[in-house]
């Protein structure tokens, strides 16, 4: 197990760090909520940064959580953990007790490196593993497998068009389909990564491997990340205290754009076509947005952490009212 440790945490460097710490201050600080505590870096670090902050930290991977509460043993008291989505971090911060609300909250989207690393749980085309892809498989939600046996041909290749970005996204699905027709579901995360090597490769000259974005988009739908995502910008804010800053990386434009828009209508821009007499877009005037263009790591960073090179940072901050 330690040795389990030693290699998950070499192997999953917080993106950004510097970045977080600097806008959220937890010199400043009282109470923080990470909601993606992950392998716990970035919590680690605003811990080290300041003797007298505590932070929540939440995440809906029981493996992720075994391994953070290790490598966060020593701050005690000054760290809590829970497992849950962060679609209930109001429900989390109150059960808690943070009734003056968070003084920071940073949300690391996205998949871990324990959770790719981890052949059973069915993220990645690297090993032939059961098509899981539920980060929180306790949740009794859908596997992978099961959503390509019940999902119509649309449906699949529209998931894999609009949260991959796959061009051949119809011929992907419609191959998928074919081999259910024949009795021959796809169950295994090498077969799925086989079928869509031979929809969508152009005979292995590719940089990247052509099952990525098919794959992306199976876990977003699996997990529901984006419409999670949504609210959850909107539900931080709300139990932000004064001049308090949220922090948001992301690693799809998918997800960028909804965090922008987010912060936007959070900061009182209004998104109602122009000709509407009044406002209808729930627009309302609780922040200032920090990064009027996304963060993106150092060059430094991108090169050593292959995983930052697709990070962008937004953040904003509550205004005093
Ligand atoms: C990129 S990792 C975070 C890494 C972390 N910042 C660190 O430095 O170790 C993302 C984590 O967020 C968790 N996660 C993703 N979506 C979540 C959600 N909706 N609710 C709770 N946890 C979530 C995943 O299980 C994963 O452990
Ligand atoms: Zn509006």
């Amino acid at each position: 197990m330690k040795h389990e440790t030693d290699k998950a945490e070499t192997l999953h460097k917080p993106v950004m760090v510097i970045e977080a710490v600097s806008l959220i201050e937890p010199e400043r600080c009282a109470r923080i909520i990470d909601a993606t505590l992950g392998l716990g870096g970035h919590t680690e670090a605003f811990l080290e940064a300041s003797s007298d902050v505590s932070v929540i930290g939440i995440d809906q991977d029981k493996n992720a959580i075994e391994l953070a509460e290790k490598r966060l043993a020593r701050f005690g008291d000054r760290i809590r953990i829970v497992h849950s989505n962060f679609s209930e971090i109001k429900d989390v911060a109150k059960s808690l007790g943070l009734s003056g609300g968070a003084d920071g909250i940073i949300a690391d989207l996205g998949v871990s490196s324990l959770q790719l690393d981890s052949e059973e749980r069915g993220f990645s085309f690297r090993f032939d593993a059961p098509l899981d892809m539920r980060m929180d498989p306790d949740s009794g939600g859908e596997t992978a497998a099961e959503l390509l046996q019940r999902l119509t041909e649309k449906e699949i290749a529209d998931i894999i068009y609009l949260y991959g970005e796959e061009r051949h996204s119809r011929r992907i699905a419609r191959w998928i389909v074919e081999k259910r027709q024949a009795g021959e579901p796809i169950v295994t995360t090498g077969e799925l990564a086989a079928l869509v090597r031979r929809a969508a490769g152009r005979g292995g000259r590719e940089r990247v491997d052509p099952a990525t974005k098919t794959f992306q988009a199976l876990r977003i739908a699996v997990n529901n990340e984006l419409e999670i995502l949504k609210e959850f910008v909107t539900d931080a804010i709300s139990i932000l205290s004064p001049g308090g800053t949220l922090v948001i990386i992301t690693f799809h434009s998918l997800e960028d754009r909804i965090v922008k828009r987010a912060m936007q209508k959070a900061s009182g821009r209004c998104f109602c076509p122009p000709k509407f007499p009044k406002c209808v877009c729930g627009m309302t005037d609780e922040v200032k947005v920090l990064t009027r263009k996304p963060l993106i790591p150092k060059e430094s960073e991108q090169s050593e952490n292959p995983r930052a090179r697709s990070a962008k940072l937004r953040a904003c901050q509550k205004k005093n009212q």
